[in-house]
């Protein structure tokens, strides 16, 4: 018998939460129930184009819909992510399982909060970590796991936005970026999430930051460089480029990964679009998709998480969980921390055990 789609209401209301929105209603696996926006008009705007109610607080929702399978969580906040804490916690703690958009928190404790207490409630836990749904990705695991990039030698991520033309009086003053590590913390758990999707575990990490004239004219207090060298547990090595439109991008356009073994390369170039595999002595394999909007991956990565619930895949192996989302925050803070003390190599927290704590003797 197939199963009947899961119940979902979305929290916030923006632009993203409108696009999840979109993702539920065209997935058979899901059922968008309600919305939630505690801007009265967002939530209402929301509501008749979805044609479901509306609610002004989380609260609300879960006590009109306590039959609800999944409660996403697409807030903002603070370096985008303050905002995620709340609505979470109370979504799990009335046993809901949770898709919440990324950073996971701008909060590293809450972070680890989160994660401890969706285990701790036996529900599913995802983040948004939507770069890595795409056929590019896919094609690239499929190299990996078939022996054709062979033993991993090095990795190469260059991602951010496209710009070069930064004058004063374009820069953002709102409050929300207007702090040093906002574009750290809101954007960098992306080519972590990607760098880990590939090679795994990070065990150090050093970071150099800046931010270009401009921004330092304009009074920008935004760190808008990341320089960031790491090496995995694998033994492979690493590179992180990220920078918030203070320069053009080169090769491999706004957003490229390159992995680099002992059997061959491949890299993809701008998310979506394009992946070259290089073998010794062969010509380049190029699959172009043909996809060149990145909104792609929304409902490609919403889909895994209705399906890994459908399916019944044990928690702690969900496509992007809320672990993961965390070994990313783990990663940026260990950045940070490497920065403020002018360079040195810091080895990132630990993360919690995947099949709970054998300490624990219950
Ligand atoms: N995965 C991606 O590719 C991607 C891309 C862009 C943004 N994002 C993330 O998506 C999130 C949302 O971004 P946005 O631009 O739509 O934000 P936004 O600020 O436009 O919208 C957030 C909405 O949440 C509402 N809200 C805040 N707290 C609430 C609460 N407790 N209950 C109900 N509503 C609440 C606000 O009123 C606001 O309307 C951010 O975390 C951002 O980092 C992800």
């Amino acid at each position: 018998m197939a199963n009947s789609p899961l119940k979902v209401g979305v929290v916030g209301m923006g632009g993203i939460g409108r696009t999840h929105c979109r993702a539920y209603v065209a997935d058979e696996l899901a059922e968008l129930v309600a919305v939630c926006d505690l801007i009265k008009e967002r939530a209402d705007e929301a509501a008749e184009e979805f044609s479901v109610p509306a609610f002004y607080s989380l609260k609300e929702m879960l006590a009109a819909f306590p039959e609800l399978d999944i409660v996403d969580v697409t807030t903002s906040g603070l370096e985008n992510g303050s905002w995620h804490y709340e609505p979470v916690m109370e979504a799990l703690d009335a046993g809901k399982n949770v898709l919440t958009e990324k950073p996971i928190s701008n909060n590293i404790i809450e972070a680890r909060e989160m994660v401890d207490y969706a285990t701790k409630k036996n529900v599913y836990l995802g983040c948004n970590l939507n770069h890595f749904f795409s056929e590019p990705a896919d094609i690239a695991r499929q190299y990996i796991a078939d022996g054709k990039i062979g033993e991993q030698i090095y990795c190469i991520n260059k991602v951010g936005f496209n710009g070069s033309v930064i004058v004063p009086s374009d820069i953002d003053k709102n409050s929300r970026w207007q702090l040093p590590y906002s574009h750290a913390k809101a954007f960098l758990t992306h080519p972590f999430s990607v760098m880990r999707h590939f090679c795994g575990d990070v065990t150090h990490i050093q970071a150099f930051m800046d931010k270009p004239g401009p921004r330092r004219q304009g009074g920008d207090l935004m760190l808008s460089i990341q320089s960031i060298h790491m090496k995995f547990q694998n033994g492979c090595v690493g590179y992180l480029l990220s920078q918030r439109g203070d320069a053009h991008f080169g090769l491999g356009g706004w957003w490229s990964f390159e992995l680099a073994g002992t059997s061959g390369t491949f890299c993809i170039e701008n998310c979506v679009e394009q992946i070259t595999y290089w073998e010794l002595d062969k010509e380049p394999v190029v699959h172009n998709t043909g996809v060149t909007d990145f909104g792609a991956t929304f409902p490609i990565r919403i889909h895994a998480f209705l399906e890994d619930i459908t399916n019944g895949v044990p928690k702690e192996h969900i496509r992007a969980s809320g672990r993961d989302a965390l070994a990313t925050m783990e990663y940026i803070f260990a950045a940070i921390d490497s920065f403020e003390s002018g360079g040195q190599i810091v080895r990132p927290h630990a993360l919690p055990p995947i099949h709970g704590d054998c300490r624990i003797i219950k």
